[in-house]
């Protein structure tokens, strides 16, 4: 099996490390700043019980349990992952609950399902491993009954803000992460797609996750892990220049001067 990083990684889960990915998803969806912005998702969704919601790239289902807690008894949440591994993991976690759940595998801009099927929809980091943002957004039009909600959240990778001794490294290690994602600064570009594909009502709202301790430092380092050492062997860096530049990070944190904040943006719009 490939050695993945998360970028890659997560556009083929199925033939990667998926134990490794499966780990990062449960470290980021434990993480405080994470957990406050799910609950603002949920908000903005407004759902009640009885209500048909679909997560689409719903990864190892943390997100749809919590929405399923909504609409349960009499409503539904339906999960789509383009990994057939995300799936399994999804369902055998959803069967050690009575929420109403099911899962399929499917890809984002192809569901499985008629025309107004789905009284909600709402897709977190999925947007930016995929090139034709449009092609999803229509689908998520399509699916959406008359009045339903969507809800997007995704990252502006480039606006990564990180207080680091080494200024022009971290610069450039962040365009390099950015440019390595099919579309890492798709946050960007909520707002256009949710008003070029119709939807009404719209809002995006800047919400970052950021943080200053350990936990946060040692997530980055999986993300970033990977696809630095695909810089190292690229030529792009140097791996004395890359130990460096975690050994200062590191150091940071004992210090108690660590910070990091990733600009993500929450998109809302009502199928009207
Ligand atoms: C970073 S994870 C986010 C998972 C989940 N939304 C969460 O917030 O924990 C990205 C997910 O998108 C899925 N994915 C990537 N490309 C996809 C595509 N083209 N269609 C559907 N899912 C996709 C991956 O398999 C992975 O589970």
């Amino acid at each position: 099996m490939e050695k993945q990083t998360i970028i890659s990684g997560f556009q083929q889960v199925d033939s990667s490390e998926y134990e490794y990915l499966i780990q990062f998803l449960e470290n980021v969806a434990a993480y405080p700043i994470v957990k406050e912005s799910l609950e603002l998702q949920i908000k903005l969704l407004n759902l009640k019980p009885g209500e048909h919601v679909l997560d689409v790239g719903c990864g190892i289902g943390i997100q749809a349990l919590e929405m399923a807690k909504q609409v349960n008894p009499t409503g539904k949440v339906t999960g789509t992952d383009i990994s057939s591994v995300m799936i399994e993991f999804a369902k055998s976690k959803a069967s050690d609950s009575d929420l109403p759940l099911d899962f399929f595998v499917a890809e984002a801009d192809t569901q499985p399902f008629p025309d107004q099927t789905f009284d909600a929809v709402r897709t977190e980091r999925v947007l930016m491993y995929i090139k034709d943002t449009q092609k999803v957004l229509k689908e998520f039009k399509r699916l959406l009954k008359p009045g339903g909600r969507l809800v997007i959240f995704d990252l502006h990778w480039d606006g990564t803000l990180l207080s680091h001794k080494d200024k022009a490294l971290t610069r450039r290690i962040i365009h390099y992460v950015t440019d390595h994602l099919p579309n890492g600064n798709v946050g960007t570009d909520i707002y256009f797609h949710l008003k070029n594909n119709g939807f009404k009502n719209v809002e995006v709202k800047p919400y970052a996750y950021f943080g200053n301790d350990e936990i946060l430092l040692k997530i980055v380092e999986k993300a970033y892990i990977g696809i630095l050492q695909k810089g190292i062997s690229d030529g792009v860096f140097t791996e004395t220049e890359i130990n460096n530049w975690w050994k200062s990070l590191y150091e940071d944190v004992e210090a108690g001067t660590f910070y990091i904040s990733f600009p993500g943006l929450i998109g809302y719009g009502t199928n009207d």
